[in-house]
């Protein structure tokens, strides 16, 4: 049987660093627990761009709907302000989730008991939270027609679309609902039926949807701004959100602050299973390309190395293995290893480079064995 493929695209700013870093703990379930992957690398972003002339090539695409999953490291950067819209870092990674359609997207918020009080809510807030964001990805405002900048009489008029279908909301919804069934069995559905009629649609879908197949499963509703205050004000009231692309976006922010740092926030992505039973699927960190750190062995790979463990429990099967390397994570946290990241401003305290706390992670993986 030949290896599962993977395909890396570690991106822009410290997505490279932080992705060497996963490339060690590939390499290590290569070695010590006969998880064998190919492994191909390839540009994305502001790299692709300064190759090729465009942040996504058409063989990176087509690699990309081969393989079994990507890694994507991260994207953009200030080198790329001025570009034209069409060929920014960006327009890449979303090329990339509309054509793979990766329609759902799971942003979990877990907080780490040794990082409980470095979240900026109080440690009883935020202490053993576990909830997932279940974000819509390939549709609504980010790729709804018309968009543009237009002259209208004097002035420009910039134009963006929130459009959804039902068939769009009842596939994202049942992922939520199937997600619940496999944790505390609780849906939370976010969206602005107060205001716009996408919104409306939203929550009609997702309560047929509920009642035909998953009457099983607790689901309410809110409206996203609620939700965000929610989001602060209680977060363990919440167990699976469910929403759209954009208030996703931004609650799956917010969201992740409540653990402390955005460099701990992984995601899977995943469409349709392909012909192998595999879901289509890219895992990526939930934080950006981090410009003003780049290249200065600051960044904390945790997230993408969490990204990698949710891509063995997604892709490959390996729940178990999943558990192990986020188990690892974990006992190197309560060591007090932290990357710049997780330490208080105002201490003299020495920060864990990208590579320490690599090297802190292979290491807890061997003491696991
Ligand atoms: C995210 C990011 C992306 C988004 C950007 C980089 C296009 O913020 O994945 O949350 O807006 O979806
Ligand atoms: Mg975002």
């Amino acid at each position: 049987m030949t290896n599962p493929s993977l395909l890396i695209l570690a991106g822009d700013g410290i997505g490279p660093e932080v992705m060497a870093q996963v490339a060690r703990v590939i390499d290590w379930y290569g070695d010590k627990r006969g998880l064998k992957f190919d492994v191909s690398e390839d540009l994305v972003g502001g790299a692709a761009y300064d190759a090729h002339g465009t942040p996504l090539h058409d063989d990176t695409m087509a690699r990309a709907q081969e393989v079994d999953a990507v890694l994507l490291g991260a994207v953009g950067g200030p080198k790329y302000d001025a570009l034209d819209f069409s060929v920014k870092p960006e327009r890449g990674l979303l090329r990339l989730r509309k054509e793979m359609d990766l329609f759902s997207n799971l942003r979990p918020a877990q907080c780490f008991d040794a990082l409980a009080d470095f979240s900026s809510l109080k440690r009883d807030v935020v202490a053993g939270l576990d909830i997932m964001i279940v974000r819509e990805l390939t549709s609504g405002v980010y790729f709804g027609e018309p968009r543009g900048i237009f002259k209208e009489g004097n002035e420009r008029v910039g134009i963006n679309t929130q459009r959804y279908t039902e068939s769009e909301i009842d596939r994202v919804a049942r992922s939520a609902f199937e997600l619940a069934r496999r944790r505390s069995n609780k849906v939370c559905s976010m969206e602005k039926a107060n205001v716009m009629e996408s919104g409306i649609l939203w929550r009609d879908v997702v309560t047929e949807v509920h009642a035909k197949d998953y009457s099983d499963v607790e689901l309410s509703h809110m409206y996203a701004d609620a939700g965000a205050m929610q989001l602060c004000r209680w977060p363990k009231q919440f167990d699976v959100i469910l929403t759209d692309n954009l208030f996703g976006d931004i609650l799956s922010d917010t969201a992740a602050m409540l653990t402390g740092s955005l460099g701990m926030l992984p995601s899977a992505s995943l469409g349709a299973p392909m012909a192998n039973g595999r879901p289509k699927a890219l895992y990526e960190p939930v934080h950006g390309s981090a410009p003003d750190i780049t290249g200065k062995e600051l960044a904390n790979p945790i997230a993408c190395i969490l990204s990698f463990a949710m891509a063995l429990r997604y892709s490959f099967d390996q729940g178990d293995e999943a558990s192990r390397l986020e188990s690892a994570i974990e006992s190197v946290l309560a060591q007090g290893v932290r990357t710049a990241d997780l330490m208080q401003a105002d201490t003299d305290a020495k920060p864990a480079s990208t590579t320490e706390m690599g090297d802190a992670i292979l290491a807890a993986l061997d003491a696991s064995l």
